[in-house]
């Protein structure tokens, strides 16, 4: 079950318009939190922004206006389109939230953490993907942009990434080197 569920996990951006509720929110985000975590810091921050609400609206119109500012080799049209291409993406998400991790002490517990958060993420998209739900992991333009005092991240919280969260409605392809190419048994 578990093999099968990492196998058939995706990466997904595309949803459906069927709404994700809060329970089931909070059961992928109970999920992460059973992520091995060494020192047991529990390092991950879940930011979830409602949809239609006032801060969603206010990130989609950050990101819109750091990918303007941003695109590489821009044309009026292309940067248009893209602005408003990521904009429309998290007003149009069923779900969408941040994940950041809790920086420590020192350079090695950050590392930790920030490992753990990894860990914590993929414990959700597995645990969305086994109730249908699909999740598309960004660390791209909703990241780059600055919206930490919009929404309410600590300035010292590392960025782990942005999920746009919904029922699939597409079913993206994916491939994997075989073992064989990434092991070596000595
Ligand atoms: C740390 C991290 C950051 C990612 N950032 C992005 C991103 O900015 N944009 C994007 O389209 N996908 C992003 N992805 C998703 C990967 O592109 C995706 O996992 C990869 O294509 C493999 O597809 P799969 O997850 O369906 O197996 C990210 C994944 C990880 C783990």
């Amino acid at each position: 079950m578990v093999l099968e569920a990492i196998r058939t996990r995706r990466n997904v951006r595309e949803f459906t318009d069927k709404p994700v509720t809060v329970d089931d929110l909070k059961t992928i985000i109970e999920a992460a939190t059973w992520a091995p975590n060494h020192r047991h810091t529990e390092p991950w921050r879940f930011i979830v922004l409602a949809k239609d609400g006032e801060l969603r609206k206010q990130v989609a119109q950050i990101v819109h206006d750091w990918t303007y500012d941003n695109i590489k080799n821009p044309n009026q049209k292309r940067r248009i389109d893209s602005s408003e291409a990521a904009k429309r993406e998290i007003l149009d998400a069923p779900a969408f939230m941040y994940v950041y991790a809790l920086e420590g002490p020192n350079e090695e517990v950050t590392r930790e953490n920030y490992a753990a958060t990894a860990c914590a993420v993929q414990n959700l998209l597995l645990a969305a993907h086994s109730i249908g739900i699909g999740v598309g992991w960004s660390t791209g333009k909703p990241c780059l942009a600055d919206v930490r005092s919009t929404i309410g991240a600590e300035p010292d919280w590392q960025t782990v990434g942005a999920l746009y969260i919904g029922y699939p409605a597409e079913k993206p392809e994916a491939k994997r080197a075989p073992v064989d190419d990434v092991t070596t048994w000595r």
